[in-house]
């Protein structure tokens, strides 16, 4: 239902491209010869692949997304308004790649959301009333590439056609461009699991759904074996579950040779030499699966392929598991020492299976488990890189339905509760900044709509202002460390003595008046929220009941419990204990009693907040995030700073919730801190995409949206605006830019605001939007100058000369990279003006 893209955008160089009979790469509706994209890439003008030019224009789109990569292929279109083909002559030999490019913008006056089309190559169907403008929201990418791979055509021509959905007039075509590129042959009979039959790949047209470095990182094209041009992305998105394993990398003397039956080609180097497996526990290991999931297209036949290569072992019957492709054995007493018959050899296996349609049928499972029974010397398991490929049915159809947008997403995210009629998506599309094509990113997203559906949230969103961390990997898990596992090291009783309180069930029932319907203030995929009293009527809390359920939920339960307890910050929404007790998993945390942030800046009916106390609550949330980068034992990221993760209690004292936990997992290179790309439109640091590595100056950049949230009092993102105003962060820069930043403050700030302060408030925030993390400042700088902007407001007389050093800290900041280490400077000034200040 949800088809994945896989994309690439530097495919194979420009000479061998050009050059190669078999390879075109086509920048549809281009209007000269010839065009070269940002990475140097040539692209060919379509004209003499069309088999006829009636009905056919080719257009220009009226607007550039500024994710867009290079403007060549996307921002030229062929648009086609009857059936029309292009022919290219292909070796009848080879196996092809075909990556089809979609911008899906305004062309010629024609609107995105009235293209709807289908794509067939020869008698291959592609894509089937394909919507390219609500896959692109439901991507919410600007661009999507689609990869095929496509059998041997024998006739050596490739007809590849376009045709306008029938069901409406005024429906047409169109496409931004065309790469078919020769491969090696590389699929072969794989085992349908769980009979004893093969399905013959090898014969088979496919689309490439999933390509994942396990344990490893992305790799781009370019670096990419065999000049397949494949993006490999990392795994942790789909890891189902806290129970993720530990990620490790070949030791430098282990050096890693191809044998002659897995060429280079299969993958590179990058893969083979990164692996996951379960960890060094034997009793924690044989107690649960490490497992991936995937969202697939119901009704069709996939191959899993999964690469191994033995990293660590050298014997056999060391390191023996078995393997479950849907919850079927696909391999039993797997051991790659086994297959590869030495330490550093890559290998792959491949196993197909039906994904039927039914319910709880989209999904695609992959798990390990170690094999008891085979009394191996380790009880674990280990992964390499995992690929997935929809093979094409027998009626020769590779397409599915289309995606459904995420519409809880979009509403959560606009909190349009009021007027959910005014939304308008169309300029959705083009205002989120900085998407750019992130797979991993798409498929985090689509988990948390989906697992919502799944669950049947009812109408309720989870109650905004409670933490919600915990239950699910996918939907819940924000933040990384690196530094030691907590994987099994929980240790309740050892909590109990300390600083977590320990509930007793009977306890947890009168606080919530048993549980009582009238007491939930919130649902979520881990069960209710509850507001409660405890300690005779003196103390408000908020409660938190986890279905009881799989030996993974206690694991989670654990791990979140002593990660927590560990994180105790004055502006950090506190844990104050838990219940563990008849199977339940309960968590007690202090109730906020005003609140979201968010509520109290714009569409509410609260009344609006002074510019004082506005200030004082972003420094309190500079604070808290401070402390999660700088304070605790290790690096805490937060990846999801945004108005409604920062609650206000009584007194008005801004805590910073759903900070994270739940990942988990020593790494054996300890500067690698693995990403699950997570975060809120509209917030996202656009550097995230296109480094895919995480750094905390990402939350410097979701803070800087805070920040400017904060003084205009309007969403991170508004598609009900004009477009150049839909993204907060763009439009504030932009008005900074032409010095007109006073226009869009809140107006009921206006006049308030001490000339000064505004001056370093919004000096601060942009430095925050910063394109690149190392031009940011760090939390403590930013802290440091909230303080000070604080200071100007209350003292404006105090001089230029403050002033002076206020901006030489923030540049001396932006230079000084990714440091975790506590500025000292900043500390002392924080203290100053702390003191001062109130
Ligand atoms: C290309 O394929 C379409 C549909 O399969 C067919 O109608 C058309 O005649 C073919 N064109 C050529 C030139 O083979
Ligand atoms: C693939 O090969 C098998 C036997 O090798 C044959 O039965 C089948 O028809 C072939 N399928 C296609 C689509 O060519
Ligand atoms: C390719 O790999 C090299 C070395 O591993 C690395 O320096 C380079 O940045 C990579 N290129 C891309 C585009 O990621
Ligand atoms: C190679 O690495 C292994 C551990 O990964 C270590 O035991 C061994 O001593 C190393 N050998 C050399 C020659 O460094
Ligand atoms: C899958 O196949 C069944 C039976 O052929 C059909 O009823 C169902 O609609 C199909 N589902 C999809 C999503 O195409
Ligand atoms: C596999 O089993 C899990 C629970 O054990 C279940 O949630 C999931 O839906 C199953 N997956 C498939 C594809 O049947
Ligand atoms: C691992 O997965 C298999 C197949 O779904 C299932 O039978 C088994 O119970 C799972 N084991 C654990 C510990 O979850
Ligand atoms: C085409 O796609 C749209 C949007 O997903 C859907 O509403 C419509 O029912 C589809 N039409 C057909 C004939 O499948
Ligand atoms: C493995 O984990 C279990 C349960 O968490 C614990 O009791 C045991 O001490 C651990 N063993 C080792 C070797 O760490
Ligand atoms: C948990 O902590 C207690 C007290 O420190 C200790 O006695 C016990 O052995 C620990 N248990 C585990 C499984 O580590
Ligand atoms: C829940 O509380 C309401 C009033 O507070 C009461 O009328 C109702 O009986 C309670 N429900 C249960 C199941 O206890
Ligand atoms: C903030 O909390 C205080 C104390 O609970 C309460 O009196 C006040 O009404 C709250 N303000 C808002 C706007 O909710």
């Amino acid at each position: 239902m949800f088809p994945l893209i896989i994309a690439s955008l530097i495919p194979i160089s420009c000479s061998q491209s050009s050059r190669n009979s078999d390879s075109f790469v086509i920048s549809c509706g281009l209007s000269s010869n010839v065009g070269t994209d940002a990475d140097g890439r040539k692209w060919r003008s379509d004209y003499r692949f069309l088999t006829s030019s009636t009905n056919t224009i080719n257009s220009t789109a009226q607007s550039q997304d500024p994710s867009l990569p290079s403007q060549i292929p996307y921002m030229s279109a062929r648009i086609f308004t009857s059936p029309t083909s292009y022919k290219f002559q292909v070796s009848p030999t080879n196996r092809l790649w075909l990556r089809l490019h979609f911008y899906p913008s305004e062309y010629s006056s024609l609107l995105p959301s009235q293209a709807y089309f289908s794509v067939s190559a020869n008698d291959l169907t592609l894509l089937n009333n394909f919507s390219s403008f609500i896959t692109a929201k439901a991507l919410t990418q600007a661009y999507f590439i689609k990869e095929y791979s496509l059998v041997p055509i024998q006739s050596g021509e490739l007809n590849i056609t376009f045709t306008p959905s029938m069901q409406q007039n005024g429906y047409y075509a169109f496409i931004n461009g065309i790469e078919i590129i020769s491969m090696p042959e590389i699929f072969k009979p794989a085992i349908l699991v769980p009979t004893d039959q093969f399905v013959d790949a090898g014969n088979l047209s496919m689309q490439t759904m999933f390509r994942l470095n396990v344990g490893g990182q992305y790799i781009a094209p370019t670096n990419d074996s065999g000049r397949l041009s494949r993006t490999w992305y990392d795994d942790t998105p789909y890891l189902f579950g806290a129970a993720s394993g530990i990620t490790f990398g070949a030791d430098k003397n282990v050096s890693i040779q191809y044998p002659f039956d897995t060429p280079h080609y299969i993958a590179p180097l990058g893969v083979y030499s990164t692996a996951r497996s379960m960890g060094q526990n034997a009793s924690v290991n044989q107690n649960y699966n490490l497992t991936w999931v995937f969202h697939v297209d119901p009704n069709f036949t996939y191959i899993v392929r999964l690469h191994f290569c033995e990293l660590l072992y050298t014997r056999i019957n060391q390191r023996v598991f078995d393997i479950y492709v849907n919850n079927q054995t696909a391999q039993v007493t797997a051991d790659v020492i086994a297959w590869a018959q030495s330490k550093g050899v890559p290998t792959y296996k491949d196993y197909a299976t039906r994904v039927n349609d039914g319910p709880g049928d989209e999904e695609l499972w992959v798990a390990l488990h170690p094999s008891v029974s085979a009394k191996p010397e380790f009880y674990d398991a280990i992964l390499n890189g995992l690929e997935v490929f929809k093979v094409s049915d027998n009626s020769g159809n590779l397409a599915g339905p289309n995606p459904i947008p995420s519409n809880e997403l979009y509403e959560n995210e606009l909190a349009n509760k009021f007027n959910p009629s005014k939304i308008n998506p169309a300029p959705i599309i083009g205002g989120i900044a900085g998407g750019a094509v992130g797979v991993a990113f798409v498929v985090a997203v689509f988990f948390v709509f989906y697992r919502k559906k799944k669950q049947d949230y009812g109408n309720e969103v989870v109650a905004n202002w409670l933490p919600t961390y915990g239950s699910s990997h996918f939907t819940n898990s924000k933040s990384v460390f690196s530094g030691k596992s907590t994987m099994g090291s929980s240790n309740l009783s050892y909590l109990r003595q300390g600083l977590c309180r320990h509930f007793s069930l009977q306890e947890i029932i009168v606080a919530t008046k048993n549980f009582n319907n009238s007491q939930v203030i919130g649902v979520g995929g881990f069960g209710n929220v509850y507001k409660g009293v405890i300690d005779g009527g003196v103390t408000k809390v908020a409660i938190k009941r986890s279905n009881p359920s799989s030996e993974q939920g206690v694991m989670e339960f654990q791990t979140e419990i002593d990660m927590l307890s560990k994180l105790r910050h004055k502006h950090l929404v506190s844990l104050i204990g838990f219940c563990e007790e008849n199977g339940e998993m309960i968590l007690v945390y202090d109730h906020m009693a005003n609140g979201t942030l968010r509520e109290h800046l714009y569409r509410s009916n609260k009344p609006a907040l002074p510019w004082k106390n506005r200030l004082e609550i972003c420094i309190g949330a500079a604070r808290g995030l401070h402390y999660l980068h700088t304070g605790a034992k290790f690096i805490i990221i937060h990846r999801d700073v945004k108005t409604t993760n920062i609650l206000l209690d009584d007194k008005w004292v801004a805590k910073v919730s759903d900070f994270g936990l739940s990942k988990t997992g020593p790494n054996l290179h300890q500067t690698h801190v693995s990403t699950m790309v997570k975060g809120s439109f509209g917030y996202l640091d656009p550097e995230y995409f296109r480094r895919q590595q995480l750094t905390e100056k990402s939350d410097v950049y979701s803070f800087g949206v805070v920040l400017f949230e904060v003084l205009c009092a309007r969403p991170a993102l508004d598609p009900s605006l004009p477009k150049e105003q839909v993204s907060l962060a763009d439009w504030a820069l932009l008005c900074q830019r032409q010095g007109n930043l006073e226009g869009i403050i809140d107006p009921k700030l206006r006049g308030k605001i001490n000339p000064q302060c505004l001056k370093k408030f919004s000096e601060t925030a942009v430095k925050c939007l910063a394109d690149h993390g190392a031009e940011r400042p760090s939390m403590g700088d930013v802290l440091w100058n909230l303080e000070f902007a604080l200071q100007l407001q209350e003292n404006p007389g105090e001089g230029e000369h403050a002033n002076a050093i206020a901006i030489l800290d923030i540049e001396e900041g932006s230079t000084s990279s990714t440091t975790n280490e506590l500025d000292d400077s900043s500390v002392v000034f924080s203290q100053i003006f702390e003191q001062k200040g109130r």
